[in-house]
Formats: C-alpha cells, sequence, structure tokens
C-alpha cells in the first residue's frame, strides 16, 4: 500500500464567519492539494474546525444558545464555505464528532498509563482570551501583558500537566537537522531562538469542568475536560485513523475497531499553518507525537497573516474582506488569483481594493483573457474553428514555463509559479503584436504562415489551461470547454506541447473576465 501525500490546514475556531485569513489558508492548501494530484501523487487534504473550548462556548453564550446547537448551526456555513472556494479536501473534521472524541480520549488513556501526566497546583496568571497560563516571563518590559491576551486573571487551581521539560534538547537537534521540517527559514529560526532561549514550562492539558465544561472528558478523570489544544492538534492523526490509517492504529493500540479499508497517511506531508500558531506546530505537537510513539510530520509550513489598507482586520473595527462578497461580485477565480498573486508564503500581506482591481483588470482581465479570447476568436473567424498543423514555434516557451511551473510546484513556491505562467502568457500575447495574424489574414499568400500562427496561440491556452488548474481550476475548465475539449486540464503530463490535433473544431470563446466598466450598473 502506497502512502498518500497528506495535507492539512489548521482547523478553524467556529466562533464567527470565515474571513480573509481562513480563506487565504484554505486556497493555498487547496492549490498544492489540486497541484500534487495534477502531478500524479495520490493526495489527502484535511480541513475543519476546531468546535470545543472557551472562546466557542463564550461565543455560544452571547448568543444564548447551547454550545453543540451554536457549532451546528455554524459549522453548516463554514463547510458552504469550503464548497464556495471548490475547495477538493477530502475530509471535513469537527472536533466534537465521536470518531474524534473517542480518539482523543485513546490517546489520553495511554499517555495517561505511560505516566506522561502529573498533577500540579498552579497559582499565577490566566489568560481567558487565549486559554493560556503565563507567568512573569511573559510581561512586556514595561510590566503589562500583550493586550492580545485580553483580560488577565489570577487564578489558583489544579490540573494535569504533560511533561515538556526534557524534551527541550531532541527538538532542537532534530530543527536543526532537518531544515525543511519548518518552512520558511525565518520560521524555523524563531522556533531555534525560542527553545535555545528559553526554559520549555510544562503543557497544562486540562481545564476543570467547574470553569469550562465544553471539551473532552479526560477518560481518567470526571472533573475535568481536555485543553483545546490537547484536542485540536489530535486532528492531525484522528482521522487518518478513522479511516484506518493502520501506522497510527497500531501505534496507539488503538481499541477503536471498525475501519473500513486501511490507508497510509500518517506522517503528513504538509500542515499549513498562520504564523500565530507556529509554536503549537513547532514545539508541542512533535512532543506529542513523540510520546505517542508517532514520527514527526515532515513539513510544517507557516504563512503570514493579511491585513487590509495596512491596518488589523478585525470584525469590531469593521475593517474586513468578506470572502463571499468578493467571490459574488468578482468571481472565485479572480479571489484565489489574487491571493496567491499578491501574498508569498511567510511574509505578511495587505489587501487593498484597488490592487484587487488592478490585478484583476491587468493580469487576468487584460493578460490571459485577452491572449485566451482573442486567440480562439481569430481561430473561428480565420479557420472556422479548425485546428490547423501543428507548429512548434511556441513550444520552447511553453516548455520553459511548464518545467518552471513543475519544479516550484514541487517545492509549493505558489507565487513563483504564477510569476512562471504568466512569462507565458506575456509572450503569447507579444507574439500576436509581432506576427499580427489579423494583417495576415488579409493577405492568401499569407495561408500557411497564419496557419502556424494560430496553431501557436491555442495550443498555447491549452498549456496553459493544464497550468492554471491547481490555482483557478473554473477558468482553466472554462478554456477547456471552449477548445471544446472533453477531458478535464487536470493532469500536469497533458502540458506536453502538441496536444491539440490538426482537424479538431474548438467551440465559441467567451471572455474569461469580463470587464467590470462594460457592465451595465446593477
Ligand atoms: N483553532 C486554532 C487552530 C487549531 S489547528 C490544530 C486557530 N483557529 S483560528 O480560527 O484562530 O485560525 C485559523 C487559521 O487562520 C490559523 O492558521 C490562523 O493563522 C489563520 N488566520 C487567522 N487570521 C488570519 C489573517 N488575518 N491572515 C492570515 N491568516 C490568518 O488558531
Amino acid at each position: 500500500m502506497s502512502k498518500a501525500f497528506y495535507i492539512t490546514t489548521a482547523i478553524d475556531y467556529v466562533n464567527g464567519q470565515p474571513h480573509l485569513g481562513h480563506a487565504y489558508e484554505k486556497i493555498v492548501t487547496d492549490v498544492i492539494a489540486r497541484a500534487r494530484r495534477s502531478l500524479g501523487q495520490e493526495v489527502f487534504f484535511l480541513t475543519g474546525l476546531d468546535e470545543h473550548g472557551q472562546k466557542v462556548q463564550q461565543a455560544a453564550q452571547a448568543e444564548g444558545k447551547n454550545p453543540q446547537a451554536y457549532c451546528d448551526a455554524l459549522a453548516a456555513d463554514w463547510k458552504a464555505f469550503a464548497q464556495k472556494l471548490e475547495l477538493t479536501n477530502n475530509d471535513f473534521i469537527r472536533t466534537t464528532e465521536p470518531r474524534h472524541k473517542e480518539f482523543v480520549q485513546a490517546i489520553l488513556a495511554k499517555l495517561h498509563a505511560a505516566g506522561q501526566f502529573y498533577t500540579k497546583t498552579y497559582e499565577g496568571f490566566y489568560s481567558t482570551k487565549e486559554e493560556t497560563f503565563l507567568t512573569d516571563k511573559d510581561r512586556r518590559p514595561d510590566g503589562t501583558f500583550d493586550p492580545a491576551y485580553g483580560e488577565v486573571i489570577k487564578l489558583q487551581e489544579t490540573n494535569y500537566w504533560f511533561k515538556l521539560g526534557e524534551q527541550q534538547q531532541w527538538l532542537i537537534d532534530y530543527i536543526e537537522a532537518n531544515p525543511s521540517f519548518i518552512q520558511p527559514d525565518y520560521r524555523r529560526n524563531e522556533v531555534l531562538g525560542f527553545l535555545k532561549n528559553n526554559t520549555l514550562e510544562d503543557l497544562c492539558i486540562s481545564r476543570p469542568v467547574a470553569r469550562l465544561n465544553w471539551g473532552i472528558p479526560l477518560p481518567f478523570d470526571k472533573d475535568y475536560v481536555t485543553y483545546v489544544w490537547f484536542d485540536a492538534l489530535v486532528n492531525y492523526i484522528s482521522i487518518p485513523a478513522a479511516h484506518g490509517d493502520t501506522g497510527v492504529l497500531a501505534a496507539l493500540q488503538s481499541p477503536i475497531a471498525n475501519r473500513q479499508s486501511a490507508i497510509e497517511l500518517w506522517p503528513a506531508d504538509v500542515h499549513v499553518i498562520g504564523k500565530d500558531i507556529l509554536k503549537f506546530h513547532a514545539v508541542y505537537w512533535p512532543i506529542m507525537l513523540k510520546a505517542m510513539g508517532l514520527p514527526l510530520p515532515k513539513q510544517i509550513l507557516a504563512h503570514g497573516w493579511w491585513q487590509k489598507d495596512g491596518e488589523k482586520i478585525s470584525k469590531s473595527s469593521g475593517n474586513i474582506v468578506d470572502p463571499i462578497a468578493v467571490i459574488n461580485e468578482w468571481g472565485l477565480d479572480a479571489f484565489r488569483f489574487y491571493v496567491l498573486r499578491e501574498l508569498d508564503i511567510g511574509p505578511d500581506g495587505n489587501w487593498t481594493d484597488a490592487g484587487f482591481k488592478s490585478r484583476y483588470q491587468a493580469e487576468l482581465a487584460n493578460g490571459l483573457g485577452n491572449l485566451v479570447n482573442r486567440s480562439l476568436s481569430m481561430l473561428k473567424r480565420y479557420r472556422n474553428g479548425v485546428v490547423p498543423a501543428r507548429s512548434d514555434e511556441l513550444a520552447p516557451d511553453a516548455g520553459k514555463a511548464t518545467d518552471a511551473t513543475r519544479a516550484l510546484l514541487e517545492k509549493n513556491e505558489l507565487q513563483g509559479a504564477l510569476l512562471a505562467i504568466w512569462s507565458l502568457v506575456s509572450r503569447a500575447n507579444q507574439y500576436v503584436d509581432q506576427t499580427k495574424p489579423f494583417n495576415l489574414a488579409k493577405d492568401p499568400a499569407q495561408a500557411k504562415r497564419l496557419d502556424e500562427v494560430l496553431y501557436n496561440l491555442v495550443e498555447t491556452c491549452r498549456v496553459l489551461a493544464v497550468l492554471l488548474w491547481p490555482f483557478i481550476p473554473q477558468t482553466a475548465a472554462k478554456i477547456y470547454a471552449q477548445l471544446n475539449l472533453a477531458s478535464a486540464p487536470d493532469k500536469f503530463s497533458a502540458a506536453t506541447w502538441g496536444g491539440l490535433s490538426a482537424g479538431h473544431t474548438i467551440g465559441d470563446p467567451a471572455p474569461l473576465f469580463p470587464r467590470k466598466d462594460d457592465k451595465p450598473a446593477a
């Protein structure tokens, strides 16, 4: 049995509606998943919702609902959102599902039996907003706590703790020996800096029911529920286990039976996450996995954060981008394209409406859209839509763009891959300007030259559809449909030059990215 390429997103807190940041992460992950499938790999893509913990309980209370009913209602919106983005996820985890809860309890029982937990009474500071214990080390130079922690209270509480103390050195060694484990490099250096300059505090893995009851009960103590992060991180293995991942089930000697079909997913190939939750994924999660006897994920890929107009995205100040509104107005592909083209995976990004419109106009409408529309329209007008004999003038350019795109996709460099693809768009538009097929068409003596030019143009459009499929799948499918090709542009191998055969009749061209100013006012 071969192992699938297993890729995950962070699971979102279900305490409101999805925004640009959530959408970006899911689209990045979807493009990587689609690209790998296009390149011939079997892929399992997991996304979902983090439904336990204080944030969700408080949000439910604020609406006067019980937390499960609150989560059920919102989960429907989030699932619809995943569909709106046309994510190709293979499963959707909700941490309130029995398949996840029973697995978390099985792990807790195993680690407890192995002596990994101990009880301790803690007296100190606690951030309710971040559900985390703080020490004096967390204070800023002026003695205050970061406002991100919200209200910080004094607390005395007995809890279960997970031993992290002895784990620091092997983790440092592992990160140093495996440069691709945390990417980009500057995030890796951040984690190494943290681990080298601080002593790891043990992790509190429980919350007393008396204070918070919206969580998975500890199997060995009914007075406690599981700390939300211990619950949430485990989704990355509970779902493989639910699908019958033999490695995960064997390591945990899980008593959970069933398992229709055996599958090999773990270790994950990529965990795509935001920079704010790097410590949970790059420090706590590896240590948890080691304690469970499971291998570490191959890569943690941390993206940056979006701002809007240079300011933090915030519901309270109204500074938001509503992905659904943008998609309804401009189309899904325009949204997917903008976020992927604008922001490389790593640094922070800034959404501006003007920037969005400008990329739509310049790169989508005038660049790609114009190329495809004029190429197909000219074939229709001058040759009745019938593809002429093969000609290879643009084949080297297409080959170069294809090779570059493949190499960049294999490294998850999505913005770079879009740049490589657009170099072919520009080359082909330049080719139209240089060869002037509209002039050739006026001179019967140039018929053969016109055939060559038209072949090169429509075949380039076809290759572009294949290269674009992971990024803007609706557009790629439209190009194939306008070329009257029955297959989907979802196999990278089809980017090889010469796919269009002489004598094939294309369909009807239609603008891919209508100019907005052409549209009658609503
Ligand atoms: N529930 C936890 C993750 C558990 S993963 C085992 C969580 N949820 S979250 O809803 O707050 O964030 C989910 C993801 O969205 C995170 O990766 C986070 O970085 C990302 N983003 C939230 N706001 C963002 C931006 N403004 N920009 C980009 N990504 C952002 O954390």
